[in-house]
Parts: C-alpha cells; sequence; structure tokens
C-alpha cells in the first residue's frame, strides 16, 4: 500500500505538451504524451493530496480518479492556469512539455501553398513558466521541474542538470535522459532527481507510476 503522507497537502502537477497555433488549422507541438505527468496526479492523490491536474495536450489517457483536471492549449493559457490554481499549493510539479517559442502572429485564415517561396516563421519567445512560479513562490512551497537532456555529445545530463537546477530556482530537477525511444510517448523513465540541496539520486528505468512515486517522496520529506 502506498504512504498516505500527503493528506492535507494541495498540490498542483502539469502535464503534456503545449500547442502553439500557426493559423486556424495548424500548430507547432511535440511529442509529449502526459503520461508522467499523470502519473504524478494518480499517485499524489493515491497518497491522500488534494490535486489538480492542468493537462495541455495528451494522448488519450482519461482522467486520474479524485483529481481536477484543468485544460488548456498554448503556453500561455498554461501559464495562466498556474497562477491561477497554485497560489496556495503546497507543492508543484512542471511536468509538461512547454514550447520555448510560439509563432509571433495567428494567421486568421489557413496559410496558402501560393508562389514558390515558402512563408517565413517568426517566432517569440514563451514566459518560462516554472522561473516564474518559483519567483511567485509562498514560503515553504516546493517546486519541481523536469529536465530532458539527450546526454549527446554536447555532453553530461547531471552537468546539464546542476546547471538547470540552479538556473531555474526551484528545490528539485527530475533529469530525464530522452533520445533513443526514451521517455517520450512509451511507458517507461528513467533519470536521476537532483535536489538544490546537492542531493542526487539515481532514478532506474521503471514505470512511470515509479518514478513519480521517488519525487513524491522527495517532496514529502521537503514538506516536513
Ligand atoms: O528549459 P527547459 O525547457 O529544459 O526546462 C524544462 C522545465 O521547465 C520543465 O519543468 C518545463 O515544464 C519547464 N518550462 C516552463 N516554461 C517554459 C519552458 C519550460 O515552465 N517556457
Amino acid at each position: 500500500a502506498l504512504p498516505r503522507d500527503l493528506v492535507g497537502h494541495r498540490v498542483v502537477v502539469s502535464a503534456g505538451g503545449t500547442r502553439e497555433a500557426l493559423d486556424p488549422v495548424r500548430y507547432l507541438g511535440n511529442r509529449s504524451s502526459g503520461r508522467q505527468g499523470y502519473a504524478l496526479a494518480r499517485v499524489a492523490a493515491q497518497r491522500g493530496a488534494r490535486v489538480t491536474l492542468v493537462a495541455a495536450h495528451t494522448a488519450d489517457l482519461g482522467d486520474p480518479a479524485a483529481v481536477d483536471v484543468v485544460r488548456v492549449g498554448s503556453a500561455r493559457e498554461l501559464r495562466d492556469a498556474m497562477h491561477a490554481t497554485t497560489a496556495d499549493a503546497d507543492a508543484i510539479v512542471m511536468a509538461a512539455a512547454v514550447a520555448d517559442f510560439r509563432p509571433t502572429a495567428l494567421a486568421e485564415h489557413k496559410i496558402k501553398k501560393d508562389g514558390s517561396e515558402p512563408p517565413a516563421l517568426p517566432l517569440a519567445l514563451n514566459p518560462d513558466i516554472l522561473v516564474e512560479l518559483v519567483a511567485a513562490r509562498r514560503p515553504g512551497q516546493v517546486v519541481v521541474g523536469f529536465a530532458a537532456e539527450t546526454g549527446d555529445a554536447s555532453g553530461d545530463p547531471l552537468h546539464h542538470g546542476r546547471a538547470k537546477l540552479a538556473r531555474k530556482g526551484c528545490d528539485l530537477l527530475v533529469v530525464n535522459a530522452v533520445g533513443d525511444g526514451r521517455a517520450f510517448e512509451v511507458p517507461d523513465n528513467a533519470g536521476w532527481l537532483l535536489g538544490a540541496d546537492g542531493t542526487e539520486e539515481e532514478l532506474k528505468p521503471g514505470s512511470k507510476a515509479l518514478l513519480a512515486s521517488r519525487v513524491w517522496d522527495a517532496v514529502a520529506t521537503r514538506l516536513g
């Protein structure tokens, strides 16, 4: 049986991938299925928390039991929903894959293929929601981020993870190894859990529910 160590706590989890509209029928999106965020929400509810799940685009997952689900589309909608739901939360987990950029303009009509030149696609920078939530956090609120690192030639995912944790200012960062069919759109996950206090825990390959449990263990410790 799962521990009931989140009874009396309110948590907000974001999940899925945002979609940035280009025109009425097209968008910029990503491969996030939302499975890790859904597992985090489900496990938190099973451990007794009151849970709000802010869900961007996901695979067809079915709402977790006893969880309030708020649906959003774009990064800016996700940002508004996070600010609206986290003011009195004890913990926030940003598992959503947020688009870093959006098209600067939303075309009113479907972009047509006329002439030989493809249209340029100017992009604007989206707000970093995690950084904003950290800046707005109330005392004692625990904030968790995710980092998908490919661990490519550019180096060590843990090194990148540490730098990202410092940059974002959150309490915990889940570093996922992605690429080569890992993490996205699959049931299993693995990586490391880094703490701002210097802790580092390896997350051996396992189900997304198991990884969720490890994250809530670390959050529960910090909630005291
Ligand atoms: O910088 P990077 O996208 O790798 O950071 C990932 C973490 O930051 C995730 O927790 C993601 O939900 C969050 N994020 C965000 N707003 C953005 C981009 C990422 O909150 N615009």
